[in-house]
């Protein structure tokens, strides 16, 4: 793998090392010293062109953790603001170095320009880009499902016979977009459901349901109910009428979760508006899988970052190296 740029092209097998990847990284995460030695003398750039704090850190905790040594660089206050170029910034990242580019942007494609320029000779990972893809949250997510239903006995496995409904703010979601393909990908079956006005127009070349109705949707007993943030940073219109009025028809609360059958779970990528699309005992039951998510996302972009930095056939396994 040279770049992780999305989840629409991504293929089952490499999503499925990718997972398998992240167990180990997982089982090493256990241990009382959790740091590796795999990507020593590498160097990882954290390119966060929009605001950012799980992702960021999670890729940071990840490459430490592998021993790369890590450059933070935030747009803000940076020659970006200054009027320098995605192109002049990144050359100026290869002349220091770098060889993997994690890249935060609001504008959908600019990991893919950034991999395909010959701008830079680094890997490229997609932080999330616009309203486009954010592959390694959805990588994390089929991971947390995974893991939640088969536990030590995740390896190999796909999601094929899961459900998964997604609810919310669809239209600006680049975490609904790259879990679709993915999720899809991997064989799980999945729901939209969201008022109209939060469906993108072209969600019907997607392969999925849409539903307008959650509580119809919960009635079709999904194994996973993912709760998108709304996202009003990105609104500049009125997509519905009242906040009071979303939660009432689209918020996951604690009725709507007891009627989800017992093994189902509930999931956010973060951050949560609580009491908007999630109430807090939603957000903070034993169903949710929120703070497992963040978890699981360290030892998924640890499995990123080595796939592309440290070759698909390693001749030590990660495990082997750090004993
Ligand atoms: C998501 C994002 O930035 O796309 N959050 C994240 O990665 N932690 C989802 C969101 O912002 O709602």
């Amino acid at each position: 793998m040279r770049h992780l740029l999305d989840t629409r092209t991504l293929s089952r097998d490499d999503a499925l090392r990718i997972l398998d990847v992240a167990e180990d990284m997982r089982d090493t995460q256990s241990r009382e010293v959790k740091k590796l030695p795999t990507l020593r003398g590498k160097t990882v750039v954290n390119l966060f062109f929009e605001d950012s704090t799980r992702t960021r850190i999670s890729f940071e905790a990840a490459a430490k953790r592998l021993s790369a040594d890590v450059i933070n660089f935030s747009a803000k206050g940076s020659s970006v603001s200054k009027g320098e170029s995605l192109q002049d910034t990144a050359q100026t990242l290869q002349a220091m170095g770098a060889d993997a580019v994690v890249i935060r942007h609001g504008a959908s494609g600019a990991p893919h320009t950034l991999a395909t320029s010959g701008w830079i000779s680094a890997g490229v990972l997609n932080a999330g880009d616009g309203t486009h893809e954010h592959p390694t949250q959805a990588l994390l997510d089929a991971f947390t499902i995974r893991k939640r239903f088969f536990g030590d006995d995740s390896r190999g496995r796909d999601l094929a016979g899961f459900h998964v409904a997604i609810v919310g703010d669809i239209l600006h979601s680049r975490v609904a977009r790259s879990n679709v393909w993915l999720l899809t990908t991997l064989g799980a079956r999945v729901t939209l459901v969201a008022p109209p006005t939060l469906v993108p127009q072209d969600v019907s070349a997607w392969p999925v349901t849409i539903s307008y109705d959650l509580d119809q949707a919960i009635a079709s007993a999904p194994d996973a109910v993912m709760m998108l943030r709304i996202q009003l940073e990105r609104m500049n219109a009125a997509y519905f009428p009242t906040e009071r009025e979303y939660s009432r028809r689209w918020g996951l609360d604690a009725a709507r979760m007891g009627s989800l059958p017992t093994a189902s779970i509930v999931m956010h990528p973060g951050p949560m508006n609580r009491g908007l699309e999630i109430s807090a005992d939603a957000a903070d039951s034993p169903r949710s899988t929120v703070l497992e998510q963040v978890a699981n996302g360290v030892s998924v972009r640890m499995a990123a970052l080595y796939l592309l930095l440290a070759g698909e056939r390693p001749t030590t396994h990660p495990q082997e190296e750090a004993r």
